[in-house]
């Protein structure tokens, strides 16, 4: 059967060219992702798993990054939390299927502090921060109107002002140990390129795809 599959765009990785700071080279791709006009393209899988290494995966959204790490927000008390809580080496993966690249990376997962979370929450949309603080994430509910209802009664309540963000919301950062970029070429002959942290610095290489 005849493949359907185009070939890879002409984009190529070469640990020559590529920046020798991953945060700076994950920047120039993301860079290049937005002014694509790639849907959702801070969405990201983020994989959590128990003490016991049973793992769950799941897309959140990517709302900063910079050299401490990549910061994601969600419930404290949902399922992905309580697995960080036991164990908190974390994964992330973003595919942008417009540009042929993926970026994995690996790393410990820690809240962030309460400012920063209050700081963020604070610029959210009212609405959203409403379904934030209503929302007993990842628990079994018995219906959609129950949950329209804990929206309406807060919203109600809230009088159309400020919420306070509720301290089982907020921030979490992974702060990387690995990152490898994959860009895909023709033929399925496709670039890797790793970049893993050492006490020395970042240590980069190849990778057959
Ligand atoms: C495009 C997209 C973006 C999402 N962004 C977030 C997010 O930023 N934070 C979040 O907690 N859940 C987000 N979700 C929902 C999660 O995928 C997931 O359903 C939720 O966090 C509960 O996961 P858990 O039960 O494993 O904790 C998003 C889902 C999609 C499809």
């Amino acid at each position: 059967m005849k493949s359907r599959r185009k070939n890879a765009t002409l984009q190529f990785l070469d640990i020559k060219s590529i920046n020798t700071d991953p945060i700076s080279q994950f920047k120039i791709w993301f860079d290049e992702v937005i002014s694509s006009g790639v849907q959702e393209p801070a969405a990201m899988t983020l994989a959590t798993s128990t003490r016991k290494g049973i793992p769950s995966a799941r897309i959140v959204l990517m709302k900063k990054f910079d050299e401490k790490g990549f910061v994601f927000f969600t419930n404290y008390k949902s399922n992905k939390a309580k697995q960080l809580e036991l164990n908190p080496n974390g994964a992330l993966v973003f595919h942008w299927k417009e540009l042929n690249r993926q970026v994995r990376i690996n790393g410990k997962i820690k809240k962030i502090t309460g400012k920063e979370s209050d700081d963020y929450f604070a610029i959210r949309p009212l609405l959203s921060n409403v379904s934030a603080v209503v929302s007993p994430q990842s628990k079994i509910i018995p219906s959609r109107d129950f949950l329209e209802n804990l929206f309406n009664e807060f919203y109600l309540k809230s009088d159309n002002k400020k919420v306070e963000r509720p301290l089982y919301w907020g921030g979490y950062r992974l702060s990387p140990s690995r990152i490898e970029f994959w860009q895909g070429r023709e033929n399925r002959l496709h670039d890797r390129i790793v970049y893993v942290k050492r006490k020395s610095g970042w240590q980069i290489y190849r990778l057959a795809p």
